[in-house]
């Protein structure tokens, strides 16, 4: 508990800003789906100040999202409004939040890699269980090599991806896209540079 919250204090901490640390333009991953995305209903997990859940629900999407992080969240809200869309927020860590079952045509995450490989088989678990069959699981994270680059991410190994960790957490879905890749991010003050990324969509059978 105490770690959890030294975790807390330290993302509020994080976003007491008033930039938007990860700024407020929408994922580029997420955004290169685009195509893949028809209207449903989404969640996007740990969803920090916003940027993806509003850009979804942008597209026509109803959209439930939540954080631990209540400076995130109050911020997320700040940008629905600005952008004149209507998403649903929690503040609530991942493992208090009530995930509805086989509810969402899309479940998103984009950067969690707080979680190490126990919480994050929790996370994926949790994350298939509230996808509806058919519906699509969308996730960006820092790959191995990051630690080569530190521009962002937790800069611990054990918690970034691989292409077969996902492929093999996801077993049984179609895997739509799956790539490593290295690129130059600009993604506020948090996410800046050239980074090494993993992008992810497959499809629950
Ligand atoms: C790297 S940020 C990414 C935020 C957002 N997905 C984005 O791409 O802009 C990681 C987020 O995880 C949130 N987080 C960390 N631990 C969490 C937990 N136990 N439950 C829910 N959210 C958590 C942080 O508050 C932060 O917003």
């Amino acid at each position: 508990m105490a770690k959890f919250s030294q975790s807390l204090d330290r993302w509020n901490s994080r976003f007491s800003t008033p930039n938007y640390l990860f700024g407020t333009k929408v994922n580029h991953y997420l955004s290169s789906q685009k195509d893949r995305l028809d209207i449903g209903k989404a969640l996007a997990i740990a969803d920090g100040e916003g940027r993806n859940s509003v850009w979804l629900a942008q597209q026509g999407i109803a959209v439930d999202a939540f954080d631990f992080s209540p400076v995130a969240v109050e911020k997320a809200n700040q940008l629905a409004r600005e952008n004149r869309v209507s998403v649903h927020f929690s503040c609530s860590d991942w493992q208090s939040f009530v995930w509805p079952k086989s509810t969402y045509d899309y479940v998103v995450g984009i950067f969690f890699q707080f979680a190490d490989p126990q919480d994050r088989a929790e996370i994926f678990a949790r994350m298939d269980q509230s996808l509806k069959s058919g519906g699509l699981v969308i996730i960006q994270g820092y790959s191995e090599k990051q630690l080569e680059y530190n521009t962002g991410g937790p800069g611990v190994l054990e918690n970034l991806y691989t292409e077969d960790l996902l492929r093999s957490a996801f077993a049984g879905y179609q895997i739509i896209d799956s790539r490593t890749y290295e690129q130059e991010i600009e993604e506020g003050d948090g996410h800046a540079g050239m980074s090494a990324l993993v992008g992810f969509v497959a499809q629950k059978p």
